[in-house]
């Protein structure tokens, strides 16, 4: 860890002011889990948003999009928490600390994390397309290179089952982004873990930290839209870098 890095760390961890983390998908990139951007096989160099991840999407073609969702489901369901989602459950243990994630996998949850806020919601919180029903029944069966799956029905209104994310197009659940807020104006340090930070506005929220008095870190082993605007950056994967804050 650079020593200016260090230094702050410490000196915000001893002085017991909350920390705040915003994750993205590079956190889970270490467990296998592709990321959206910034690689040749990230998913929307290989997949189009707009066929899949909207609700026009959705009404057009729901088996693909259902399929597609089943697809990333599984691979978290077979991906397991990495040394650094580990990292930030010990490091709630020891400082007041909130976390708040855009991904939509349950890997911080899996490695013993409450999160505070999943701003862009969670893949496995289904619930009916039309009537809004949550679906608390077992999941469908994935055949490994389906595309099209057909979701499975709503109880109450028959309509379709579809996940629990955020599509583009739609709003950020409400209690998902005050509590958002609410970490970041409060909080004295920011990591901001995995992130290209280019999708508001949860991109925001190291700024609005900031403008609260808050320091910010990014540790993210590429330069990002949020860089210049960090008061440190630390080029490292999440995995390596976290766990190294536990020895602070
Ligand atoms: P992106 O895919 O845009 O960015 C991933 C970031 O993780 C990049 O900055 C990488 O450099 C970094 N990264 C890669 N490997 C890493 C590692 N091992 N450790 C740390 N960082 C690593 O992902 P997000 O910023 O999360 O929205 O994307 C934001 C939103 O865009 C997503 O939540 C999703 C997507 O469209 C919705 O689904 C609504």
């Amino acid at each position: 860890m650079p020593a200016a890095i260090a230094d702050v760390l410490k000196r915000m961890i001893d002085g017991g002011g909350r920390v705040c983390v915003l994750t993205g998908a590079g956190m889970s990139a270490e467990s296998g889990i592709p990321t959206f951007r910034g690689t040749h096989d990230s998913l929307w160099s290989r997949f189009d948003p707009m066929r899949l991840a909207t609700a026009e999407a959705w009404r057009e073609d729901p088996a693909l999009v259902w399929g597609w969702y089943r697809w990333r489901m599984q691979l978290v369901r077979d991906a397991q928490p990495n040394a650094g989602h580990k990292a930030l459950a010990e490091l709630a243990r020891r400082v007041p600390l909130s976390l708040v994630t855009q991904n939509v996998d349950d890997l911080h949850e899996r490695a013993g994390s409450t999160v505070d806020a999943h701003v862009h919601g969670s893949l496995f919180a289904l619930r009916c397309f039309a009537c809004g029903q949550a679906h608390d029944g077992p999941l469908d069966d994935y055949v490994e290179g389906q595309q099209k799956v057909a979701p499975m029905r709503c109880t109450a209104c028959g309509d379709a089952i579809r996940p629990g994310v955020v599509w583009f197009g739609e709003a950020l659940p409400d209690d998902a982004w005050s509590a958002a807020v609410d970490a970041a104006e409060r909080c004295m340090l920011v990591l901001v873990v995995g992130t290209s930070g280019l999708v508001y506005p949860a991109a925001g929220l190291p700024a609005l930290a900031r403008r609260h008095g808050a320091t910010v870190v990014e540790i993210n082993p590429e330069p990002t839209a949020l860089s210049a605007d960090a008061d440190h950056v630390w080029r490292s994967t999440a995995a390596q870098a976290l766990p190294q804050l536990l020895a602070i």
